[in-house]
């Protein structure tokens, strides 16, 4: 159990000043492989999660975006089509090898998007800044989500959405099978394919200790969401959480 000087990593309770330090150890260890991984384990479905994000978010020529947690750049590339030259997408992550990784798939791609280095929950930007937000699947890795959500509504426009993108609590029925596949399945695919089992057994782990689709939306609206709206995707195996700053 999470005291007021102890948080979870995965299942682990570990002292929040460390809890960083190993999310760091985690996605230092599977960028490289980062994005095979995504394609096998989810049997190419974040690409439909990220592409239906995209088309909620409704994001105009001209926009500001912020992508944080961005990681690998998918959401980050999407947007810039859409801003076009009169806009900006800024690529952001605290992770220097997912930033790095990111930032070469957006240059190959054709797309210059700025990236920036930040921690999500002590934002270096200045407050309605952005029209909207995006972050995908990052923001179960953050010790502090309800300060990382208010830093997302401080940077956001009146009127600014946020989209959170992120595994949540899939139904009921299908839990067992769910539960098979994410404890014995995924660490072995982990392990065969980036040759790192526990980073996918902290995976599934993060899953179920994070927030379920209503502790998520009252969470959005305590941070300065005043409208919510909840769509589960795949069952609830991901949800998307699509908020207006008020
Ligand atoms: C699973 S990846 C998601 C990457 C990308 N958004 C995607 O959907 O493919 C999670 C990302 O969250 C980032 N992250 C974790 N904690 C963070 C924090 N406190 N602030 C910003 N990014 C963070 C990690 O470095 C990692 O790149």
């Amino acid at each position: 159990m999470a005291t007021e000087d102890s948080t979870h990593f995965g299942f682990e309770s570990v002292a929040v000043s460390d809890k960083a330090k190993k999310v760091r150890g985690v996605f230092d260890a599977v960028a490289d492989k980062y994005d095979l991984m995504n394609d096998l384990m989810s049997l190419g479905l974040h690409r439909m999660w990220k592409a239906y994000t995209v088309a909620v978010a409704q994001v105009r020529e001209g926009d500001r975006v912020l992508d944080i947690a961005a990681g690998t750049g998918d959401l980050t590339r999407a947007f810039a089509r859409r801003v076009g030259a009169s806009g900006v997408v800024l690529h952001s992550d605290i992770n220097e090898a997912m930033l790095r990784r990111g930032r070469d798939r957006l240059l190959d791609a054709g797309v210059l998007a700025p990236s920036l280095l930040a921690d999500a929950q002590a934002l270096p930007l200045p407050d309605a800044s952005f029209d909207v937000v995006s972050v995908a699947f990052g923001l179960r890795n953050m010790t502090d989500k309800a300060k990382a959500l208010t830093e997302m509504a401080r940077v956001l426009k009146p009127g600014g959405r946020l989209l959170v993108l992120e595994f949540s609590k899939i139904a009921a029925p299908l839990a067992p099978a769910y539960d098979w596949y994410s404890f014995k399945v995924l660490p072995r695919l982990g392990q065969w394919v980036a040759g790192d089992g526990a980073s996918y057994r902290y995976l599934a782990e993060s899953i179920r200790m994070h927030p379920d689709q209503e502790s998520l939306k009252a969470m959005m609206k305590t941070a300065g969401f005043g409208h919510v709206d909840v769509h589960d995707l795949a069952a609830g195996v991901v949800a998307l959480h699509a908020g207006v700053r008020c």
